[in-house]
């Protein structure tokens, strides 16, 4: 029978293990396929670490967060690129290749497709910055998981008339931070798209004190205050030899403190967000991305990715998937900016 690789590669994700599960029950029941699960990403594929992946092994797996595969951030193109692909796959009897990832995995695959590896891609991230998607799945658990959090730290907040300043997950793009910001009603959202100066932020967490809230501003990650230069100044080298970022909830609690006077504290979120069950609504578009990623490849749709156009499921071109990122619209933000304050 025919053999098809799975992986699942960068950043996890809830939803990943409903992608691999919606993906082999309908190989197996419906198109008779059976599957080899590729572990850690593109790792196992250019280090040739493969298992079997039969259906009683996925059983029970929608509900559950984290990936059975394992991921990693390895690039298979600084480590035999498409040669070590292919031999591996041939060793295994793999005949096409699922990839699910966000834009670093997908433009991977885009280049594998590209030299002639049958791969069909299935979008991931919490960011939710993927362009020709509407939606990724795991943004709508991170969403709700910094909500609550968010929820919480108010509350605290509010006994200490302190003002809490909340960061998210974000580096390039603010929709956790703009969603969850609408969602749990923050007096000020703050996302790397749109520029906003301390004075402005001050002049919202005054306002809000000045009518008795304990203030409550939403950072994205990779938020950057208008007119600063070096707004991440790096704090060594990650595993990976990029410079750590984050840190801005950290930077700007004390300024805030400075300018209003008021007590301010700071909580970064962090992978809290990525972790645990994904939430029902995660879990429907991950299983039906699964089981559209199989259709692909039974229809040999190389090169494509499945992707939510509305309420549709449908598959776009993976170059049109990977080459600018989804950024919040300065009217999504406008629109939220309404309630700040
Ligand atoms: O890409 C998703 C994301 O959640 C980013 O918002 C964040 O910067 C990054 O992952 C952190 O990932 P890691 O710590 O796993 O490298």
């Amino acid at each position: 029978p025919v053999t098809i690789g799975i992986l699942t590669s960068g950043g996890d994700c809830p939803g990943l293990n409903a992608v691999i599960r919606g993906a082999v029950i309908k190989g197996d029941r419906i198109h008779g396929v059976q599957f080899a699960g590729v572990r850690d990403g593109w790792r196992g594929l250019v280090e040739d670490d493969v298992v079997d992946l039969p259906r009683y092994d996925v059983r029970g797996l929608a509900r559950m967060g984290g990936t059975i595969l394992g991921t990693s951030r390895t690039n298979p193109f600084d480590h035999g690129g498409v040669d070590r692909v292919r031999e591996t796959m041939d060793k295994h009897g793999m005949t096409a290749l699922i990839a699910i990832g966000g834009e670093g995995t997908l433009t991977a695959a885009r280049r594998l497709s590209d030299e002639g590896i049958p791969v069909v891609g299935v979008p991931k991230t919490i960011d939710n910055d993927l362009s020709a998607t509407d939606y990724t799945f795991g943004f709508d658990t991170a969403v709700s998981i910094a909500t609550e959090s968010i929820d919480r730290l108010r509350t605290t907040a509010e006994s200490h008339h302190r003002c809490m300043v909340v960061e998210v997950m974000g580096r390039h793009v603010g929709w956790i931070a703009l969603h969850a910001g609408i969602a749990s009603g923050a007096h000020a959202i703050l996302i790397p798209e749109v520029d906003v100066e301390i004075e402005q932020i001050c002049a919202w967490v005054e306002l809000a004190r000045d009518r008795g809230r304990a203030p409550v501003i939403v950072v994205a990650e990779g938020f950057v205050p208008a007119g600063e230069k070096h707004p991440h100044a790096p704090r060594g080298l990650d595993a990976f030899g990029r410079p750590r970022l984050g840190g801005i909830g950290e930077r700007l609690a004390p300024q805030i403190e400075e300018r209003t006077g008021i007590e301010t504290r700071s909580a970064t979120l962090g992978h809290l967000q990525r972790g645990g069950v994904p939430s029902a609504y995660d879990r429907v578009l991950a299983t039906r991305f699964g089981t559209a990623a199989v259709d692909a490849v039974i229809e040999k749709r190389w090169g494509t990715m499945v992707s939510l156009i509305g309420t549709e499921i449908r598959s776009v071109d993976l170059h049109s998937a990977t080459t600018v990122l989804k950024t919040v619209p300065q009217q999504r933000w406008d629109e939220a900016a309404i309630l700040f304050g």
